[in-house]
């Protein structure tokens, strides 16, 4: 069993109070079964292609390990990421680090990883990436970003694909590539239109595909894959339909059309997103006019989406016994009117109420902050009957674990 979707209501309710209780809140919690049942689906809608997870979405050991052992390749966007990969175990010749106007520091990483396992692939999306990759004397696995000139999204700060910052123009591809094949080992071609592709987005991703079909044919060099990057969206609200995973492979499949090389897409959030929950603890209910303000101890610093999108996240109590539903405005301790989840129909909060926020498992925990000089969350991970801490909470320690008594010069 396998649904396309999990909404809150499946989770259980007790054994998420049970970890609220031994860990505390906020508290992520990732379901790796569940991570497992996505990545099979992925899969089995690609059966000739590369799924390549993209680690940005949750780099949590055991997520990256999971993913590995299940088979996916690993995307990475940084050198900390490829470090966290390789840490969890994945393979070299499955990481693909995406440079995207890379930090010396990265690149020196990078090839240094690449001296020792000539495996990894380096993705390249400007002609400066290339030149300087030359100029550390790497000549191993390199695959070219293109800008395909379509984009898509849930919010403009996500769609990338006709964004200048990523990728070369796709009319400079053909050129750069065969220069590109004089010094490295031109593996691949890449793009990626952006995230939470859904509905009628679905078309610019197809656009995407078919240039990307249309440049591989054009090119002589002989590529490995064709990779036409993530943005598998999810349904965040109640009643929306996940996407038909099956239908958007073959949609794909065809607008790629006749290509030697291996198809790959890079899902991220699709993987991990509806695998987590956030869990938060209600400390605050105060009428405020009409309104019903209730106070959360998870805020814009441990779920930053709702502050940076408007995204929406369900919420689901999970406050036990009959209660009137009321009309509620969930809000985070952080100092900034923006600190707010939304307005939810809940049974009438009280103090003390542990409240699961849904599809944090993607983009959740990546994108806390110390903001406020708040220590981030933990992470707690549960494998069937099992359950265990990826990443402890921090302490306020940790918070000021960087700070020095500063030596003037
Ligand atoms: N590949 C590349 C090159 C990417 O830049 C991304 C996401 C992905 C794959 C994976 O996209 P996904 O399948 O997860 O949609 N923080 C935002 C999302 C930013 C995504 C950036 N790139 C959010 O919370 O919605």
């Amino acid at each position: 069993m396998n649904p396309p979707v999990r909404r809150l209501a499946d989770w259980d309710a007790a054994r998420l109070a049970g970890l609220a209780d031994t860990h505390g809140t906020p508290l992520y919690v990732q379901d790796l079964d569940r991570v497992r049942e996505n990545y099979a689906r992925m899969a089995a809608a690609f059966p000739e292609g590369r799924v390549m997870y993209a680690a940005k979405a949750n780099t949590a050991k055991t997520v990256l390990g999971t993913l590995s052992d299940a088979g996916a390749g690993i995307e990475c966007a940084s050198a900390g990421e490829v470090e966290r990969a390789l840490a969890a175990g994945c393979l070299p010749e499955r990481v693909q680090y995406t440079a995207v106007n890379p930090p010396e520091a990265d690149l020196d990483y990078a090839v240094s990883i690449a001296d020792d396992h000539p495996e990894l692939t380096i993705t390249a999306g400007a002609e400066d990436t290339i030149d300087r990759l030359a100029e550390r004397g790497f000549s191993g696995r390199l695959c070219l970003r293109v800008n395909p000139g379509v984009g898509a999204g849930h919010h403009e700060k996500v769609s990338t694909g006709a964004n200048a910052k990523f990728g070369v123009p796709i009319e400079r591809a053909p050129d750069l590539l065969d220069k590109a094949d004089e010094r490295f080992d031109v593996v691949g071609i890449h793009a990626h239109a952006g995230s939470g592709i859904s509905g009628e987005d679905l078309a610019a991703h197809r656009e995407l595909v078919s240039r990307m079909g249309e440049l591989a044919r054009r090119t002589d060099l002989d590529l490995e894959f064709v990779d036409v990057g993530g943005g598998f969206g999810v349904p965040y609200r109640e009643g929306e339909e996940p996407l038909d995973l099956q239908a958007v492979a073959r949609a794909t499949r065809e607008a790629l059309g006749e290509v030697e090389a291996t198809l790959a897409v890079e899902p991220g959030r699709y993987l991990v997103a509806d695998a987590g929950v956030l869990l938060t603890r209600v400390n605050t209910v105060k009428p405020a006019g009409e309104e019903l303000v209730v106070g959360v101890d998870a805020g814009m610093t441990t779920l930053a989406r709702p502050a940076i999108y408007g995204a929406h996240h369900g919420i689901r109590s999970l406050a036990e016994g009959e209660r009137e539903t009321v009309e509620a405005t969930v809000t985070g301790p952080i100092c900034e009117s923006g600190d707010v989840f939304g307005e939810y129909d809940l049974p009438a909060p009280e103090r003390g109420d542990l409240l699961a926020v849904g599809n944090a498992g993607a983009y959740g925990y990546e994108m806390a902050s110390q903001y406020n000089s708040r220590p981030r969350p933990a992470t707690v991970v549960v494998d069937g009957e099992n359950s265990g801490v990826d990443r402890r909470r921090e302490t306020l320690a940790d918070v000021t674990r960087l700070e020095r008594e500063v030596t003037w010069s």
